[in-house]
């Protein structure tokens, strides 16, 4: 069976673009494979949380992605810091990542230009500790968004790269996965880019929030002055929220919503309220179970002690190949 790896940063609270994006790809590959997927609390420390808030942060992802359904009892749920081979990996994959490439890192020039004062190694090497992520556990599907295609294709390097040195074949090349065509890019609802945690307040709409909170920043979101021409290719902040629809909407809503644009006959009050909606049935059940998990203080320590047990096993046998491999040996 093949083996899936996949995390998600524990950085704040999720939202649609790592539901569609990752999650809902997570829940049902755990059907098909053999599945990791954890917490990356490590990856999380380049931006300095506090104690208090990496454990909080931790809390929530843990608590939404039991909510969005992944199962334990298929998964192995586990948190990134609770498998320390993972980090002596990366140390050895570092012996073999070269500071051009990581400089030219799209994720990493953008991280430079919008915090020039936190350019720290860890910001550096964080496609190195990604890579050590997922070849630990030799996975060769890793289901993401599109904004980590540059990063499955830097993991396939440095897995090649120690195949090379050390051993042919020991690694397997990992791709980005989803089960439609291309990897998926939600847009955020500022009008520019993606959705995002940084993205400023308003752009994201998470999982946790109340309809209300859903239906404010909808309605908040940018548009235009409405289409002037009928068919009219439609400005970026106008189809970033078609896109959402996309997503969330039935295929007659969309259909519906795309006729009265082109028929210049859309009120984007209507669009806008229809699109809250159905965001507020789309997050409706995992919404629903997010307090009651959150709550439930032993069963989350009893998925995370799972999790942990499964991913070490796992992470353990990689390690000790992997030091033998090397060259380090007992006398
Ligand atoms: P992170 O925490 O930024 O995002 C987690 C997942 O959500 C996806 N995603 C999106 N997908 C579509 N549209 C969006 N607007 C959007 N925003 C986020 C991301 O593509 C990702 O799949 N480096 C990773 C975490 C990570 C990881 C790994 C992932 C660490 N090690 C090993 C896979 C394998 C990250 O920062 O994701």
């Amino acid at each position: 069976m093949e083996t899936v790896v996949s995390g998600i940063r524990s950085t704040g609270n999720l939202h649609l673009g790592n539901y569609y994006g990752a999650i809902q790809n997570f829940v049902k590959m755990q059907h098909e494979y053999n599945c990791y997927f954890f917490i990356a609390d490590l990856h999380s420390l380049t931006t300095h949380p506090t104690p208090a808030d990496l454990h909080g942060n931790v809390k929530q992802v843990l608590v939404e992605y039991l909510a969005a359904g992944i199962d334990p009892e298929k998964a192995t749920i586990y948190i990134q810091s609770d498998v320390p081979e993972v980090a002596e990996l990366y140390l050895y994959l570092n012996m073999n990542a070269y500071l051009g490439e990581l400089e030219r890192a799209t994720s990493f020039k953008d991280k430079v230009r919008a915090n020039p004062d936190n350019v720290n190694a860890g910001l550096l090497t964080y496609p190195v500790l990604m890579a050590a992520d997922i070849i630990i556990h030799k996975a060769t599907k890793v289901p993401v968004g599109k904004d980590q295609e540059q990063h499955l294709e830097m993991a396939r390097t440095f897995g090649n790269r120690f195949n090379r040195l050390y051993k042919n074949d020991y690694f397997p090349e990992p791709y980005a996965f989803t089960f439609g065509e291309n990897l998926v890019k939600i847009p955020g609802l500022d009008g520019k880019g993606k959705m995002g945690k940084s993205e400023g307040a308003g752009n994201a709409v998470y999982l946790s929030d109340t309809p209300e909170a859903i239906r404010k920043k909808v309605m908040r979101a940018v548009t235009d002055g409405g289409p002037t021409t009928e068919n009219q290719t439609k400005p970026q902040e106008i189809q970033n929220l078609f896109d959402l629809m996309n997503v969330v909407s039935t295929p007659d809503t969309y259909a519906h919503f795309e006729n009265l644009y082109n028929t210049m006959a859309i009120r984007y009050g209507d669009f806008k309220k229809q699109l809250a909606e159905d965001m507020i049935i789309a997050t409706a059940p995992i919404r629903d179970r997010i307090n009651d998990i959150a709550n439930d203080a032993d069963y989350l320590r009893k998925v995370a002690q799972l999790g942990a047990d499964k991913a070490r096993e796992s992470a353990r046998k990689t390690i000790k190949e992997v030091r033998e491999i090397i060259g380090f040996k007992s006398f």
